[in-house]
């Protein structure tokens, strides 16, 4: 078991030890990249088309060529994987606008960096799926389309780090964001999820927030349960008052929120729908593991 790194600059799987980035690479000077975090299943890719498309879509957004076709970034991550030989890996894959002089001017960088970085998967204990996490709606805000647009995952996270931190102060373990009219858009680094009266809700992409791709399966596997599933706006005394809340990302999968901002969430314990979805997306997990996930 161990990390391994791929550099494009190396052109194969590093140490650690090994693989540095130069101090003038725009991801590390101003979170000029774009990046995904996916993970394996039985050493099979989980939703890396899904991936893929995301990391073509926040490029784009960016503005950033990605001078890869998805056949040579799968191999490159293929590889990383088998030089690394775990069970299951978890998988970041980072993309760069490269090195250039000193001025955020994006045209003066050089060629893009590929970075990806395979380490063990390591989830949460099970008893934290159990006894589901705390989290607050914090006052640090969603930024919106116009500002750090929320639908692009590049490497600019210091909002999400910000918020966080603001979580932790406050003795929760996770952070909810709303965006600037107030309503809940996702967590840190998740979407959100409630369920009131038996229906689930989640807001809606108009909110402003990333599309997860977990977020869009386990859309799909709640529709698939005759669950009735609603995109839409959330203020946060819904979520307040709701039966239940979870979040959803690729490496932690479902996970059970029992208290917001220091209150249970209806009785506290993890509730059915929510256990319901949990295993739903194991069972996800597990088929992908199996090779019948369908094609990845
Ligand atoms: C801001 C944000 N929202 C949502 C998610 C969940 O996305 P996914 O389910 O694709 O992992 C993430 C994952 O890192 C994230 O950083």
């Amino acid at each position: 078991m161990a990390i391994k790194v791929y550099m494009s600059t190396a052109g194969r799987p590093l140490d650690p030890a090994e693989a540095t980035i130069s101090v003038f690479d725009r991801g590390f000077l101003y979170g000029d990249s774009v990046y995904e975090t996916l993970r394996t299943a039985g050493g099979a890719f989980v939703d890396m088309r899904r991936h893929l498309e995301r990391l073509r879509t926040s490029a784009a957004g960016i503005g950033l060529e990605v001078p890869y076709t998805d056949q040579e970034i799968r191999r490159i991550v293929r590889e990383t994987c088998e030089a690394a030989a775990n069970p299951d890996s978890y998988i970041r894959i980072v993309l760069t606008r490269g090195t250039g002089a000193l001025m955020i001017d994006p045209r003066v960088s050089g060629d893009p960096q590929l970075v990806v970085i395979v380490k063990v998967l390591k989830q949460p204990p099970l008893a934290l799926y159990e006894r589901g996490i705390s989290a607050a709606i914090v006052d640090v805000l969603k930024p919106g389309r116009r500002q750090l647009d929320p639908s692009l995952k590049t490497g600019n996270y210091l909002n999400s780090i910000l918020a966080l931190q603001e979580a932790i102060d406050g003795d929760a373990e996770d952070a909810i964001l709303c965006n600037a009219a107030g309503a809940v858009a996702e967590g840190a680094t998740s979407n959100v999820f409630m369920v009131s009266g038996g229906r689930v809700l989640t807001p809606s992409f108009e909110t402003g927030l990333l599309k997860g791709i977990t977020r869009t399966v386990v859309v799909e596997l709640a529709e698939s349960q005759g669950l009735e599933v609603l995109e839409t706006t959330i203020m946060p005394d819904q979520l307040r008052a709701a039966d239940e809340v979870f979040l959803t990302s690729s490496v932690r999968g479902v996970m059970p929120v029992t208290r917001l901002d220091g209150v249970a969430v209806k009785d506290g314990a993890v509730g059915p729908v929510t256990r319901r979805l949990l295993h739903a997306y194991r069972e996800y997990i597990d088929a992908v593991a199996r090779g019948e996930g369908g094609p990845s």
